[in-house]
């Protein structure tokens, strides 16, 4: 495996994870040895990123083993599935975090055996196994997508669907860090993404640090640089894609592919087929989360409004299969149509 350009979680007899709302300023190391703690990382974005939110619920899983290891066998279980609930409900987008803990449930149910240890190996060996086939998609898709990558192109992108976002490698980033380390010449548009901020304070930051060529733009300044001729491919990831590929995003992405389709751009998302929601049709089936207000109305715990503005804050938005160009996966570069074979 190569060089992981970031590492924003490990396990090592305890569940550690990188603070994400504390970067770019400070890199802080969150342990995080409760449900509640995970739960909390989840729901309030310390770690967030569809690939991520899921490998971080299924250590969280093994966390909620440990807190309750004095309970006896049966009484475990039920406390395990229990958690596995609350887990479940810390945000509604992301399909990763229903894809793992469904997995990590799965284990649970068929245990039949009356150790605790035997159970707690399990566990963890099934966490591991959803974090490395992360790591191993998010890879494949870097290689695959590094194909559509020529040299001297200028990529746009939007939110963060990099290293911080999955287990390592990232979705959207993924192709472009191996374009880098094949030595072509790229250039990364990042978009900041309000309100969270998550292009600007995580993308730049990753890219900063793997010493790729990037700048910064506002939201709203996409379509002058596409109008100008300087974006030639859009990559985005994803939080969940139905059967028939209309996908959830970062809230901004549905008009960045309406702009890249009026530009003739070609517009991709990069997503692990953990990702795809196989059991809906269409995009509209989705739920998409609906955050504080107060993420819009105050930047650095400031209000930039009036305190009684209303305000209407979806997190994600839909983009309709039509308008996208294909979906960077493991198993190669998919269209609309490849997807639904693949669910079955
Ligand atoms: O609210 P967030 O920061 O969890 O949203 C993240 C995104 O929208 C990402 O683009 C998506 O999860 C893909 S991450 C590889």
């Amino acid at each position: 495996m190569k060089k992981i350009p970031v590492k924003p979680l490990w396990w090592h007899n305890g569940l550690y994870v990188i603070d994400q709302r504390k970067l770019p300023e400070k890199e802080v190391i969150l342990k995080l040895d409760t449900i509640k703690k995970v739960y909390d990382a989840i729901k309030n974005l310390k770690i967030r990123g569809a690939p991520l939110i899921g490998c971080v619920s299924a250590y969280g899983v093994v966390v909620s083993f440990i807190e309750n290891e004095n309970l006896p066998l049966e009484k475990l279980k039920n406390k395990i599935k229990k958690d596995i609930e609350i887990l479940k409900s810390a945000r509604p987008t992301a399909y990763n975090l229903f894809y793992a803990l469904n997995r990590m449930e799965k284990v649970v149910n068929m245990f039949n055996g009356d150790s605790k240890k035997n159970l707690k190996k399990l566990l963890i060996k099934e966490a591991n196994n959803i974090y490395k086939e992360d790591l191993h998609a998010c890879y494949k898709i870097g290689e695959y997508g590094n194909a559509l990558i020529e040299n001297g192109m200028n990529i746009l992108t939007h939110c963060n669907a990099g290293g911080l976002a999955t287990s390592g490698f990232g979705t959207a980033l993924a192709p472009i860090y191996v374009a880098n380390q094949k030595g072509k010449k790229i250039h990364v548009y990042v978009n900041e993404t309000r309100p969270v901020l998550q292009g600007a304070r995580l993308t730049s930051w990753e890219l900063e640090k793997n010493r790729i060529s990037y700048t910064l733009i506002c939201d709203n300044m996409a379509g002058y640089l596409m109008s100008k001729k300087r974006i030639d491919i859009v990559i985005v990831g994803a939080d969940r894609v139905a059967r028939n590929g209309d996908t959830a995003n970062k809230i901004g992405t549905y008009s960045l592919a309406v702009l890249a389709n009026y530009h003739k751009i070609p517009f991709y998302v990069a997503a692990p087929l953990s990702t795809f929601d196989f059991n809906i049709e269409t995009g509209e089936e989705i739920i998409i989360e609906q955050r504080n207000e107060d993420e819009i109305k105050k930047i650095n715990g400031k209000y930039i409004c009036p305190k009684n503005t209303y305000v209407f804050n979806p997190a994600f938005d839909l983009t309709p299969n039509y308008l996208i160009t294909g979906f960077i996966t493991e198993k190669g570069i998919l269209k609309t149509e490849d997807i639904k074979n693949l669910g079955g």
